[in-house]
């Protein structure tokens, strides 16, 4: 094999539904036996987006792809390999990604979903990853894009105040340069603890034989508390292993860690026990809430927009959710 690539990120973009859902509104128009108040104390959570009538993960997912272009100066033309991941796709299949090469008009490249639910972008930057740095393609689209509203039981209080909608996107490119981009990705899972968060399949699993295929809409399910500790404990695990890495990359250290967005105490509780400086911490879960695997490239998007992070700073992008899932990546802009 040719000599390893670098895998520069080179754009990025994303797209939330104009529909803002307040607090209030479970409240107020669902009758739901919460406030405003213990939302906003538990979780951080004022306000999260709402999918329309039409937009979906794959209408989402096109609009933050092309944004992500047009930051990079790329064509649709350009691009040779689509990863999605989403845990709501528009359907079992095609994929979205496939949807979404057909929105954007690109070429017959190669265009594939990935399922880690909110650690999905991260496990869809890796797969890219591996693509650009071997020459298989040099510019890879990664969108992370979800419709959770679509999934949620609006009569269970602990878990539909939790999600919103949205998606981000990023174009990852090769570089000759083997000190930018992606320095180092980590994946993990425990399949043991699968049923603490789950959306259902929209078909029955292992019917009976003879038995027809009915439609299943179910709805997404969480066991908080307990998916709570798992989060803090992986979250401290992935930024003392980041340090780590850093260290044996000879980086002079994280100048950003852009959190999966999921609770505004889960940060808190990682960042206290990690000493992990909270300035450099990208938030935006107040305005969007949880929007899985769309999270983490939406606030990556907000701080690259915002003038935040700038060339040269080293990002720690950590991530953990359903599977059970968690993963990080260090990238140097
Ligand atoms: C869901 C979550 C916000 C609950 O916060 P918590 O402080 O752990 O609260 P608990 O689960 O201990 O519940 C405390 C009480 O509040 C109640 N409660 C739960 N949701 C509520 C709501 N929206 N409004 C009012 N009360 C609520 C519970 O019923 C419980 O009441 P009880 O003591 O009478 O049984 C928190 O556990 C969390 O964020 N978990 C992770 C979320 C997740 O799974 N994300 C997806 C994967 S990344």
């Amino acid at each position: 094999m040719s000599q390893l690539l670098g895998v520069a990120l080179r754009g990025t973009g994303s797209c939330l539904p104009a529909r803002v859902v307040p607090n209030d509104e479970f409240t107020d128009t669902l009758n739901l036996d919460t406030t405003d108040e213990w939302i906003r104390t538990r979780t951080g959570i004022r306000e999260r987006r709402f999918a329309s009538l039409g937009e979906t993960s794959a209408s989402l997912g096109a609009i933050a792809a092309r944004r992500a272009l047009e930051s990079g100066g790329f064509d649709a033309a350009d691009i040779d390999l689509i990863v999605c991941a989403t845990a709501t796709p528009d359907l079992m299949s095609p994929a979205t990604a496939c949807l979404i090469q057909a929105a954007l008009g690109c070429r017959h490249i190669p265009a594939f979903d990935i399922s880690a639910a909110c650690s999905g972008f991260l496990y869809g930057l890796s797969a890219a990853t591996q693509f650009v740095r071997t020459g298989a393609a040099k510019n890879a689209l990664i969108v992370g894009t979800e419709v959770l509203s679509r999934v949620l039981d609006f009569t269970d209080r602990n878990s539909c105040i939790l999600f919103g909608d949205g998606a981000g996107a990023v174009v990852l490119s090769a570089s000759p340069v083997p000190d930018v981009g992606i320095r180092n990705i980590r994946l993990y899972s425990d399949g043991t603890r699968q049923q603490l968060i789950q959306v259902p399949s929209m078909v029955t699993p292992n019917p009976a034989p003879g038995a027809s295929l009915q439609p299943r809409l179910e709805y997404l399910r969480i066991v908080g508390r307990e998916v709570f500790r798992f989060a803090v404990t992986r979250m401290v695990e992935l930024i003392e292993q980041a340090e780590r890495d850093c260290r044996e990359l000879n980086l002079p250290g994280i100048d950003f860690l852009i959190p999966h967005q999921v609770n505004g105490r889960i940060i808190d509780a990682a960042l206290e026990s990690t000493q992990f400086p909270r300035e450099k911490v990208v938030v935006n879960l107040d305005k969007y809430g949880n929007t899985s695997a769309a999270s983490v490239p939406i606030a990556l998007d907000e701080a690259m927009r915002a003038g935040r992070c700038k060339p040269g700073d080293t990002l720690l992008l950590v991530a953990f959710g359903g599977g059970l899932t968690w993963s990080s990546a260090i990238l140097t802009l």
